[in-house]
């Protein structure tokens, strides 16, 4: 039931393909469903046919209002006109951090940069170079962006051999690999033996707090607290996903776990390139030229377009809205009606399947149990789930097939009661063929 494209869609695929290689980011349908967007509005965005589609991807995860917010559209036009660069500080920028640190637990101070990948960089590089320790510590499955350090068992395609960290991509030296350790999510026990083990050599321990769609265990953040506070390790919690979206302060807030240093991107800045470190003015200082007068080492961060004040604005505009009373309780109740509504078509349909996530963020598992690590994710049947996103495409949901789902502000009931038909639509569709599971 793949939708036909028109003729200069196909054209703009070819170009698309000549130029980009297909993609701007890892995001890659396959030759029968790639789309080029035109423009998103609210919850939809539509293709250069002019088809529209209910929109889950969201820019993979910016967009907490939806497409083209009016406040947001109205503030980056207003900043436009008045400059867009001046690489120093500007009010927007300055009024930005203010904020973070009135609603993130830990933000005692702020840096900006433009991506998440550059902020969890930065945030390692700040904690080896406050502690004086080279190595860090991350979870199995846990993602925090492209750099060589992040790409460490992100998405291995078997269980890693903890502690060793296997690269995700080529091209990185193998050196790398030996300044980082992997456990596994929601392992306190292993986590424990990893960190007494190697406490004196590091400096780190990174995670998601929700990681990917995995919850934390209960007392799992909080023993991570515990540990590295008992053997002066930095606790980085990266919120790039998170941070805005489970709460207006982060998983920090919504879990009770307040870490040392904590990166920022995605809802932070409503879909304009920014992102940010935050944390303890103590251990943030070590970024602070002025040390470098006094002969003290420095952990440079410096980037261009730092703090740049469109994207600032749009963060500013972003976060007035996300402020306003209801608007996390509405988020997570309409991403309950879709949950709830998919697990009870799933049962009709005998099928075993798991929404997991936390707060406007969700993921389809087909598995028998549920997953509380990378290692469950990797027994379920990821090959279903893509099919099933695929199905979903097709009808007219734009998604990542096999990965989250992003629910914004402009989704409403109506768009839950459409996603509900086409979900079981598209859950038939895969199960028809072999007769799977059906009643
Ligand atoms: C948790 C997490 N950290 C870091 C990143 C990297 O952010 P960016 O794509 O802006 O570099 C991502 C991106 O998806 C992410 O999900």
């Amino acid at each position: 039931m793949v939708r036909t494209r028109s003729a200069a869609h196909e054209e703009w695929l070819r170009r698309g393909h000549t130029a980009l290689g297909g993609a701007v980011t890892s995001f890659v349908l396959p030759e029968t469903h790639a789309v080029v967007l035109s423009h998103g509005l609210g919850s939809r965005v539509v293709d250069v046919d002019g088809r529209e589609y209910i929109d889950y991807v969201l820019g993979s995860g910016p967009l907490i209002l939806g497409h083209a917010h009016p406040a947001v559209v109205e503030a980056v036009s207003r900043q436009a006109a008045l400059g867009s660069t001046f690489y120093t500080l500007t009010p927007a920028a300055i009024e930005l951090a203010e904020e973070i640190i009135r609603a993130v637990p830990c933000a005692e101070m702020v840096k900006f940069v433009s991506t998440g990948s550059e902020a969890t960089f930065h945030a390692l590089r700040i904690a080896r170079a406050y502690t004086g320790r080279t190595k860090i510590l991350k979870f199995e499955g846990g993602f925090h962006g492209v750099h060589d350090y992040a790409l460490m068992s992100a998405f291995p395609p078997e269980p890693s051999d903890v502690p060793t960290p296997r690269p995700d991509s080529a091209g990185i030296p193998p050196q790398v690999a030996e300044t980082v350790l992997v456990s596994r999510w929601n392992d306190l026990d292993l986590t424990r033996q990893l960190i007494e083990t190697h406490a004196a050599e590091l400096a780190a321990v990174i995670c998601e707090p929700l990681q990917r769609a995995l919850p934390p265990a209960p007392g799992f953040l909080s023993g991570l607290r515990e540990l590295t506070q008992r053997y002066s390790i930095l606790l980085i919690f990266d919120e790039v996903v998170t941070g805005f979206r489970l709460a207006y302060g982060g998983a920090q807030e919504r879990y009770g776990v307040v870490p040392d240093l904590a990166t920022f991107g995605k809802a932070l800045s409503g879909g304009y390139p920014l992102a940010a470190v935050a944390g303890r003015r103590e251990i943030m200082s070590v970024t602070d030229f002025a040390r470098k007068g006094r002969g003290e080492p420095v952990a440079h961060l410096s980037g261009t377009l730092n703090g740049n004040p469109l994207a600032a604005a749009a963060g500013l505009a972003t976060l007035s809205v996300l402020r306003q009373p209801g608007v996390y309780e509405y988020l997570y109740r309409i991403t309950d009606q879709l949950k709830a509504g998919l697990r009870e078509l799933a049962a009709a349909r005998g099928v075993p399947l798991r929404v997991i996530g936390d707060g406007p963020v969700f993921q389809v598992v087909f598995a028998e149990d549920e997953p509380r690590d990378y290692a469950g994710m990797l027994r379920a049947d990821r090959e279903l789930a893509v099919r099933f996103g695929l199905a979903c495409l097709e009808r007219g949901l734009f998604v990542n097939p096999g990965e989250k789902f992003y629910v914004s502000l402009a989704h409403t009931e109506e768009d839950v009661a459409r996603t509900l038909e086409i979900f079981a639509a598209a859950l038939d569709a895969v199960l028809l063929p072999s007769g799977t599971a059906l009643a």
